[in-house]
């Protein structure tokens, strides 16, 4: 079998990247050895991650995570029903969060406790009650058993985020990117985290690297009580700022002239609105990391998002090269959630 070898200190980037690009193979167990760990895959992908692809043999993993099947045994949902099921579901902290199709409105109650009752840390089963919306993007959550709460402890990458479900905009699949951006950020640097949600990307960001200096934006009131809390709870107070308000006008001042050596825009519908506001706060040298889903189909999500950042670029007189670019997400069929990062040059 093919296997994908890292070094434990990329374990869990590693994790998080063949989770997104489907390649990791559930039915094997991981392998360890005192330095490396070995995953289990199904095909090749090109990783920017220290790796390698080896050949070798894996243990058939007992069939824990396939709860459908479960839900089948206990009588919780005939085969039919659970034919009708998602296979996966979110979980953040100790809530998980499952799609109950419409065909089993009624039940809903059975399929939750039923979960609850086979993950010894879930505390909480809630169901998606809408889509993510608004210009908070926050989505209706309805619990269905366990504590009735949408407020939780979410950990990822060494930092701790306090958090309610149902107010805030929350995606455990944005970790491998926060990671990625993290990384990358040098000592010194000046960083605009702008719609930041409850503090996800400059608490990465500043766990990654202390010693930057991050203002962070973000419009939802309740976000920026919860990015206060996790800045203090994370003991970054002296590192990161975080700002009430919106990102047009907090940056169409002066103060932030020229101000950023790099922006993160995790705003894929309309961050390409803002550009404008944005290219003036970047330095020369500066990095964007441009989030975008486009509206429609498209061939290439890519090239529509470039289209977005020329014009922006030409009109504020700002030449740009593209360094990196990949596929963030699927968000519909046919429709990819992509991230470029340009570097401004002059
Ligand atoms: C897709 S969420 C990303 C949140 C966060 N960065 C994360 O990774 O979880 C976008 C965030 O932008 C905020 N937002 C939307 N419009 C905004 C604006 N004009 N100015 C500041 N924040 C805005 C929303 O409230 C939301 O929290």
């Amino acid at each position: 079998m093919l296997a994908l070898k890292v070094e434990f200190k990329y374990a869990e980037i590693a994790k998080l990247a063949l989770i997104e690009k489907g390649l990791m193979d559930k039915n094997y167990e991981l392998k360890k050895d005192a330095k490396h760990i070995y995953f289990p895959i199904t095909g090749k992908a090109e990783l920017d991650f220290p790796n390698k692809i080896v050949q070798m043999n894996f243990d058939k993993r007992e069939n824990r995570e396939d709860w459908k099947s479960k839900l089948v045994g206990d009588k919780s949902l005939t085969q039919k029903q659970a034919e009708l099921m998602v296979k996966s579901f979110d979980v953040m902290g100790d809530i998980a969060i499952i799609e109950i199709p419409e065909e089993l409105e009624k039940a809903k109650k059975r399929i939750a406790d039923a979960l609850l009752k086979m993950h010894s840390n879930l505390k909480v089963v809630a169901k998606k009650g809408s889509e993510v919306s608004g210009k908070f993007r926050v989505r209706k959550l309805e619990v269905l058993a366990g504590e009735n709460r949408t407020e939780t402890v979410y950990r990822e990458s060494g930092c701790a985020f306090e958090i309610d479900l149902a107010k805030v905009y929350y995606s455990p699949r944005l970790s491998f990117e926060r990671e990625r951006i993290a990384k990358k950020v040098k000592k010194g640097e000046t960083v605009l985290a702008l719609f930041a949600g409850a503090g996800f990307f400059p608490i990465v960001i500043c766990k990654y690297q202390p010693k930057c200096k991050i203002v962070a934006v973000e419009l939802n009131p309740v976000a920026v009580k919860y990015m206060e809390k996790n800045i203090a709870r994370n003991k970054m107070e002296t590192s990161i700022k975080p700002i009430l308000g919106d990102v047009k006008k907090v940056l169409g001042g002066k103060k932030f002239r020229r101000w950023a050596n790099r922006t993160t825009l995790p705003l894929p519908h309309s961050a390409y609105e803002f550009l404008a506001e944005i290219l003036d706060s970047m330095k020369k040298g500066g990095i964007v990391h441009f989030y975008y889903i486009p509206k429609t189909k498209v061939e290439s999500a890519f090239k529509e998002a470039i289209v977005k950042i020329k014009k922006a670029c030409n009109e504020k007189k700002r030449k740009f090269k593209v360094v990196y670019k990949r596929i963030v997400k699927t968000y519909a069929p046919h429709v990819d959630e992509v991230v470029i990062d340009f570097k401004l040059l002059n």
